[in-house]
């Protein structure tokens, strides 16, 4: 039999079935956060399934099937019970597995409720996150990994509210394999104007950059020579399989704290995103971010801050272009680039040595979707704690000894 070999094609399409889909559920994604789960069902599309998440009367966490199991009305209207939720069309009840508990319009002696298994997957809830694995093997599903800032570990956590957006979930994800754009889209926003005093993202000079694959997938590297001789100030940005990025530097770029303080202590935080499909063109951004230095009113001055970044700049009164202004604000400047790029495979591109990050990235993933088309297991499933028991992505941020050789 012919060996499969994926291609780029592959990796943006997440249904069941698909090469990307089938890779992508073998990982715990994230599909909701504490905060923004009431007591009334909330509908989630996810790998272009239709999903209702919701917590029981005694607490447990569900995910399952939207479309009732009996004629198909919408669980997102149903009606929360102590032992699970019901439909509102002919009440039937199902509970956080699937069973079906109870049809009031059916005789009870026929047993025709313990033949309905209604789709369910497992959900976990971690420091404010809530994942659920829609893999092959529901009962034995991998570890959900300890992610650094999920756990409690002596500092203060900021769970943002769940942002959307309607384009494939790779063009946001690959855009962080790819430093070029950070000096020239956002030169003219955060990036531009505060990062080591003004000094390091420039475009005129900008840091030398290497990507370098890692246990957990890969990070960008960037560089340049530190004020100090044989020092070199460094910013990484890390991609973890699936579907995880970290930033490490938003201390220097959106709360400007003094590049002195970090030269000499570096980045004491975390900028996790995890990034869920829901489906081939559209995606939810879970942001966790977790702050281990002294300022207690880090997350007031970084709010603050993030408002005062708006786009800049007049609109001509017959520029109808939807999406301006965008300058000026970064994640309205990625949004313009990413939003507007077709699925990857399926536009034409012309790639350049500056691309090699976005060209290790997409050679990684062909990689693990086609381990999980021969039946393996794909890299960064089981990611090993560090002696904290914390799973990080190590996006060094900071001034460190030059690396010899570089
Ligand atoms: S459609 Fe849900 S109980 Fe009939
Ligand atoms: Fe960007």
């Amino acid at each position: 039999m012919k060996t499969f070999r994926s291609t780029n094609k592959d990796i943006p399409r997440v249904g069941r079935g698909t090469p990307g889909g089938e890779w992508l559920r073998r990982y715990w994604l994230a599909v909701g956060t504490e905060a923004e789960l009431h007591d009334v069902p909330h509908a989630v599309r996810v790998l272009g399934e239709d999903l209702v998440l919701f917590r029981d009367g005694q607490g447990r966490l569900g995910f399952i099937g939207q479309s009732c199991s009996h004629r198909g009305s919408s669980l997102e209207y149903g009606d929360i019970e102590e032992r699970g939720i019901r439909c509102p069309y002919h009440g039937w009840l199902y509970d956080v597995a699937g069973n079906c508990l109870e049809q009031p319009s059916e005789p009870l002696e026929t047993a025709f409720c313990a033949k309905v298994k209604h789709p369910a997957y497992p959900v976990r809830s971690l420091g404010g996150l809530i994942f659920a694995y829609l893999g092959p093997d529901p009962a034995n599903p991998p570890p959900l990994p300890n992610y650094s800032p999920l756990v409690d570990h002596g500092g203060q956590r900021l769970v943002e509210s769940t942002r959307h957006f309607a384009y494939n979930w790779f063009n946001f994800y690959e855009n962080s394999a790819d430093p070029c754009h950070v000096w020239i889209l956002h030169s003219r926003s955060a990036y531009g104007e505060q990062t080591w005093g003004g000094s390091f993202f420039s475009a005129k000079s900008p840091p030398a950059y290497e990507p370098v694959e890692t246990p957990y997938g890969m990070k960008m590297v960037m560089s340049k020579p530190g004020r100090v001789e044989g020092t070199e100030f460094v910013d990484e940005m890390s991609l973890g399989l699936p579907s995880i990025l970290q930033v490490g530097d938003t201390e220097f770029v959106h709360a400007r704290v003094e590049p002195e303080v970090l030269e000499k202590v570096g980045s004491n935080y975390e900028h996790f995103m995890f990034l869920t499909p829901n489906d081939d063109d559209h995606f939810m951004l879970f942001t966790v971010d977790y702050y281990t230095g002294p300022d207690p009113d880090i997350f007031d001055r970084l709010g603050k801050m993030r408002k005062r970044e708006n786009p800049k700049g007049d609109v001509k009164p017959y520029d109808k272009r939807p999406l301006m202004p965008f300058r000026g604000n970064i994640r309205q400047e990625d949004i313009v680039t990413q939003g507007t790029q077709r699925l990857l495979g399926e536009r034409d591109e012309r790639l350049g040595t500056s691309d090699r990050g976005i060209i290790m990235l997409r050679r990684m993933i062909r990689d693990a979707i086609d381990a999980v088309a021969a039946g393996k297991e794909p890299k960064a499933l089981r990611l090993k704690e560090n002696a904290e028991g914390l799973v990080k992505l190590d996006s060094f941020v900071g001034v460190r000894p030059r690396c010899q050789g570089s």
